[in-house]
């Protein structure tokens, strides 16, 4: 039965939950900021490889000023908080996404977390932050159009290309999560999500809990099983 390795979530209702419970949206981020931690200790603990966590968007900057910029301090709340622990869990940070427009304190916390961590050899908990796949797929065409007018590169091939894109490093998603009802992918890992499974959960992300997780890989044990039943046939 195929294992899953790489799990990716949206992370979506933070506002919505904020809102069922008659407080600011910013209520609802700093909540969700606390189950990435949450829930990326329990899917260390459950064998996962790799968690990719959608925290921030290249279309999130059309959002309210105000709002961008509680978004954008959501990266020294996580990192100051909780990076002990996932020292202590032996969880590798990486970021994909572009780095260079995003304020400098963000900027530097995700440096500052993934140097320190880059020895853990535990699970990898991937921060995309400023991401958008269109945008990495345009990139990664014209950084092998470069190579290869300059000789640096041979033929292009679905492995190859692989290489150009900001999960180089990565094996392909598996099981990709959307929380709070929505059914859309909303221009997250194109690419990389050819042969995943969707799973849609109707929980919000801060109420997304440990067993609503194991409920999602339950869910893709289940249609992997399946296919298994057929293939042996
Ligand atoms: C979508 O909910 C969520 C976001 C745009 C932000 C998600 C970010 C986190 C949960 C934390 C990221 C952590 C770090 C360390 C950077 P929404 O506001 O669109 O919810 P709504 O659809 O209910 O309005």
């Amino acid at each position: 039965m195929a294992s899953v390795k790489h799990v990716a979530i949206i992370m979506d209702g933070n506002g919505r939950y904020a809102q069922k419970l008659g407080k600011e949206r910013t209520f609802g981020h700093y909540e969700g900021v606390k189950n990435v931690r949450d829930i990326a200790i329990h899917a260390s603990e459950k064998g996962v490889e790799c968690l990719t966590v959608y925290a921030f968007s290249t279309e999130n900057w059309k959002r309210p000023a105000k709002e961008v910029s509680y978004l954008m301090s959501l990266p020294r709340i996580f990192f100051s908080s909780y990076l002990k622990q996932l020292m202590e869990k032996n969880i590798r940070v990486t970021m994909i996404g572009r780095m260079d427009n995003i304020p400098e304190e963000a900027r530097t916390y995700f440096e500052r977390a993934i140097a320190e961590t880059a020895g853990n050899t535990g699970m990898i908990l991937n921060f995309a932050m400023n991401y958008g796949s269109r945008d990495e797929i345009v990139e990664a065409a014209r950084r092998y159009a470069e190579d290869f007018r300059d000789g640096k590169a041979g033929e292009l091939d679905e492995a190859l290309f692989s290489k150009y894109l900001m999960t180089a490093e990565l094996p392909d998603v598996d099981l990709l999560i959307r929380t709070s009802g929505e059914q859309r992918i909303s221009n997250f890992l194109l690419y990389q999500i050819a042969y995943a499974e969707l799973v849609f959960s109707p929980l919000n992300w801060p109420e997304f809990d440990d067993a609503e997780f194991d409920r999602c890989l339950d869910e893709f044990y289940k249609r992997n099983r399946r296919f298994g039943g057929l293939n042996e046939e």
